[in-house]
């Protein structure tokens, strides 16, 4: 049976209607699924009122997923597969340590050397309004740059640093950065990545990279400020509006996001993430 897809936007995106991801599904059907996220770097879900067990297991149809080894404290307790992103406060009454999960542009898991191939996001409590998170399609942003530009960053490295994201700064929040850095110590990424399934270049950048391999912060962060501004212009972009029971898919080798925190957060935003394994990619430096 063939799939519907409804585009999401002009830039990337599309939904898949009428599916239930939890239904049997055989290896021709999720060929088709699979193709359709590589055509469009995200694909969307409506309406998978789902377990977690269900929401793993469609993720395994993917790849290999993730024990989040690399941010622990976000591991849900009794499922190692699934990252929380949630403001809800601890059972102790201390403030979730995922809260501002997401809130600068990247892609999951750049600062590590398997920087994820894709993530799966269910919404499980969403806020009256708002709490919508944006995506750029890197492979567009790589594009449209001129043949000049593209000579000039093709050999670039970008370093990624872990914990650059707006904490807390109560003391477990800097205890959770000082952590996250110690388990993640730098790694230099290509700027220019061949996407290993469709052979298309994208840019990999975002706000986890403050100067190239081999550069000062002085000499990087224009080109730095110009690519990321480039590949966030409003054409390049998918604006989710999140609704409870929302599956997205994300390809993270050619797409980046940020969580916008445009809500209320004396209201509740509860999701849980799957965490494909990628390709290895990248290499350690001693310093960021
Ligand atoms: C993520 C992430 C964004 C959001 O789960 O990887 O960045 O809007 N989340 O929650
Ligand atoms: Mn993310």
């Amino acid at each position: 049976m063939a799939l519907k897809l409804r585009k999401l936007s002009y830039a990337l995106g599309a939904e898949v209607c009428d599916f239930n991801v939890a239904a049997p599904m055989s290896e021709a059907q999720f060929g088709e699924i699979y193709q359709a996220f590589l055509d469009n770097g995200i694909l969307l879900f409506r309406d998978q009122d789902i377990t977690r067990e269900q929401h793993i297991e469609f993720s395994r149809r993917f790849g290999e997923l993730d024990k989040h080894d690399s941010l622990p404290r976000d591991r849900h307790p009794n499922y190692p597969e699934l990252l929380l992103v949630t403001n809800e406060p601890n059972a102790d009454g201390t403030p979730s340590n995922s809260r501002y999960t997401g809130r600068s542009w990247h892609s999951d898991m750049s600062f590590t050397p398997v920087p994820s191939l894709g993530s799966l996001l269910k919404s499980w409590t969403v806020p009256e309004v708002g709490g919508d998170t944006l995506f750029a399609n890197m492979t567009l942003a790589y594009d449209t740059l001129s043949d000049g530009m593209k000579k000039l960053i093709a050999g670039l490295h970008g370093i990624q640093l872990a914990g650059t994201r707006k904490i807390n700064h109560a003391p477990s929040g800097l205890e959770r950065l000082a952590e996250q850095k110690k388990l993640n110590p730098p790694i230099a990424q290509p700027v220019v990545r061949t996407h290993p399934e469709t052979g298309r270049k994208a840019l990999y950048l975002g706000d986890k990279v403050k100067r190239f391999d081999g550069m000062t912060e002085e000499e990087s962060q224009p080109l730095i400020k110009f690519l990321n501004a480039h590949a966030t212009r409003p054409e390049f972009l998918y604006r989710h509006q999140w609704r409870k029971n929302d599956i997205l898919v994300w390809d993270n080798r050619c797409t980046m996001h940020q969580a916008l925190g445009d809500f209320d957060e004396t209201q509740r935003r509860h999701m849980e993430r799957t965490t494909v394994l990628g390709t290895p990619s990248g290499y350690v430096v001693a310093e960021g």
